[in-house]
């Protein structure tokens, strides 16, 4: 039987997922080791195969079948805009796509003025600002502390994740807009959907159950 590869996000992320796959009898201790610096581990038992990869390239990977099923959270997912199925909500790393900066910029986008927006999703921004919206802005893309942009001038708002606040709060910064809501999925290789398509949805389903026992 051929190992059905998973891509984790590594991070948060990865030790949230092993945690529920546990639940499930899905086990990877060489996985939890923080002094490792190992990227791939197997359970032969099961036939699975783990691997961490950078949150941005998760859906790389299942696009391209180097991976079976890949966790991403949204927001990757959206920003990749990758040929994949999305399959599950995991209903963890819940947080929120916004568009924050200080309380006055909200004239700015009442009046739909032509603004600069950072941001490290820049087609996140462009499909909200252009499609939605129907408001012509420019598009900064930066690549983390997000929230400096507009405190220094670069740009008028951000595109960012929300997750507790605080960090705009910190800032002197708000949510102006809302764009979309986050959390963490499960996404599968178009192929392999077909091809292992009995271990994916068995998999699939004790996530579900698993998820449901806990919220009942
Ligand atoms: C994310 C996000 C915000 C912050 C939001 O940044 O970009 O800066 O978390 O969380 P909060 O609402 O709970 O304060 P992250 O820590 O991932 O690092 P980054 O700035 O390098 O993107």
């Amino acid at each position: 039987m051929p190992y059905l590869t998973i891509a984790l996000t590594k991070g948060r992320l990865a030790y949230k997922t092993l945690d529920l796959f546990e639940k499930v009898g899905i086990t990877c201790k060489e996985a939890r080791d923080k002094s490792s610096r190992k990227l791939i581990f197997t359970n032969e038992e099961l036939g699975l195969r783990f691997f961490l990869a950078k949150a941005n390239d998760v859906p790389t990977y299942v696009e391209y079948g180097a991976a079976d099923i890949g966790i991403s959270g949204k927001d990757t997912i959206m920003e990749e805009d990758r040929k994949l199925y999305e399959v599950m909500d995991l209903g963890f790393g819940r947080c929120r796509m916004c568009v924050c900066g200080p309380e006055s910029a909200g004239e700015y986008l009442r009046h739909h003025e032509l603004i600069r927006v950072a941001t490290k999703y820049p087609n996140i921004a462009k499909d909200y600002f252009y499609n939605k919206k129907h408001q012509t802005v420019e598009i900064i893309k930066l690549n983390g502390s997000i929230e400096l942009a507009p405190l220094v001038g670069l740009s008028e708002v951000i595109v960012d994740i929300v997750e507790t606040g605080s960090t705009l709060r910190e800032n002197g910064l708000m949510v102006l807009e809302e764009i979309c809501p986050l959390s963490a999925r499960v996404i599968v290789n178009q192929v392999s959907m077909k091809r292992e398509n009995k271990r994916i949805t068995r998999l699939v389903r004790d996530l579900k159950e698993v998820l449901t026992e806990e919220q009942s």
